[in-house]
């Protein structure tokens, strides 16, 4: 093969730096130890159906598959805003839904077109409603693996605090940092540097080990919050309102505090913000098996049901 004319590995340099951004949410390693944390609250029915649902490549394990929405974001491309939402420069979220005729709006719900629900509250609503018409073959038209792949993934992403956040800076990514002595963006460290330091500080940067500590801690530092993160008294959709509202007052009050560009976040910022980081992957994994539970536990299904907008 002749090696490529200088504007081919132009447009090959300008695709990889495009990929860059905002290429990810919660790197792969917070995906995975999400759904590793889900996995283990998941009831038997649940666990089966999500057994049956993954792709043979998954070996049984939802965690496997956790990163893949990111992973298709070229190909799917219509999905890239299924991974955030946007406020417009506010701490708080707004999903109040405006009727005019038969449309709804809601200010922080929608892609670059105005076309509303897409984003990841809207996206975790929908394929939750898509998961729901499991064994129900009339229903569904849907290929369900994907709808389990995107919600796993979505659930995680919704925690992420910078996912929530603000559409001047697209969530961080375009605050320019130091990461210790990196460069990096304020999204990148949320999605990437700080789980990677603290992987590497606290547990061998071995992820099962991590995933093991904060496996522990729900039964000792967090055994008290716990059933308020599994609260959820929503029973028309999930509660990824909610979540969404907790993440961008988290940014607010961590990600973006004190933070300008070119700033060199390191100890001060890095020892403040990872017990916010290993936070939000444990409830992320609990929230998930929650809104699976919902979905496939015939036996709580009628008294808890989840019927998407
Ligand atoms: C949310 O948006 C609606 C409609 O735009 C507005 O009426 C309402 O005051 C907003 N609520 C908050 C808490 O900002
Ligand atoms: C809902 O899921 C379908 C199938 O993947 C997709 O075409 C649609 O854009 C999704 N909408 C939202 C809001 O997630
Ligand atoms: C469903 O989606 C998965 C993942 O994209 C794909 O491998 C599989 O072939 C799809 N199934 C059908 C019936 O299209
Ligand atoms: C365990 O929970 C406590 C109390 O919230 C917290 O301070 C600590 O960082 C948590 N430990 C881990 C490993 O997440
Ligand atoms: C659950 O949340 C609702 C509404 O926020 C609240 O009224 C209720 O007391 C909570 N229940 C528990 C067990 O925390």
């Amino acid at each position: 093969m002749a090696a490529p004319r200088p504007q081919q590995q132009l447009l090959l340099l300008l695709v990889l730096l495009l990929a860059a951004r905002r290429a990810e949410a919660w790197g792969k390693e917070g995906h995975i130890m999400t759904c590793k944390i889900a996995e283990r609250y998941l009831s038997e029915d649940a666990a089966a159906a999500v057994r049956e649902l993954l792709p043979a490549s998954a070996g049984g394990e939802l965690s496997t598959m956790c990163p893949w929405a990111d992973e298709v974001r070229f190909r799917y491309h219509w999905a890239s805003p299924l991974h955030y939402a946007n406020t417009p420069g506010l701490c708080s979220f707004n999903s109040t839904r405006r009727f005019l005729l038969l449309l709804s709006f809601y200010r922080d719900c929608h892609n670059s077109n105005g076309v509303q629900g897409m984003c990841v509250i809207g996206a975790i609503n929908n394929y939750t409603d898509q998961l729901l018409t499991y064994k129900d073959s009339t229903k569904s038209s849907y290929n369900l693996t994907e709808s389990l792949m995107f919600l796993a993934h979505f659930v995680g992403d919704v925690h992420q605090p910078l996912h929530v956040a603000f559409e001047e800076d697209e969530g961080g990514n375009t605050i320019n940092v130091h990461w210790y002595k990196a460069k990096a963006n304020l999204h990148h460290v949320w999605d990437v540097s700080i789980i990677d330091t603290v992987m590497k500080n606290l547990y061998n940067k071995d992820l099962d080990t991590m995933v093991e500590a904060l496996h522990m801690n729900m039964t000792n530092g967090w055994s008290d919050d716990i059933s308020q993160w599994k609260n959820c008294t929503n029973t028309q959709t999930t509660c990824a309102n909610d979540y969404a509202v907790e993440s961008v007052g988290l940014a607010c009050n961590y990600a973006y505090k004190d933070v300008e560009e070119d700033i060199t976040l390191g100890d001060e910022y890095y020892f403040s913000r990872y017990p916010v980081v290993e936070k939000r992957l444990a409830q992320g994994g609990i929230r998930l098996a929650l809104i699976l539970n919902r979905i496939f536990d015939k036996k709580k299904v009628d008294t808890m049901p989840l019927y998407a907008q």
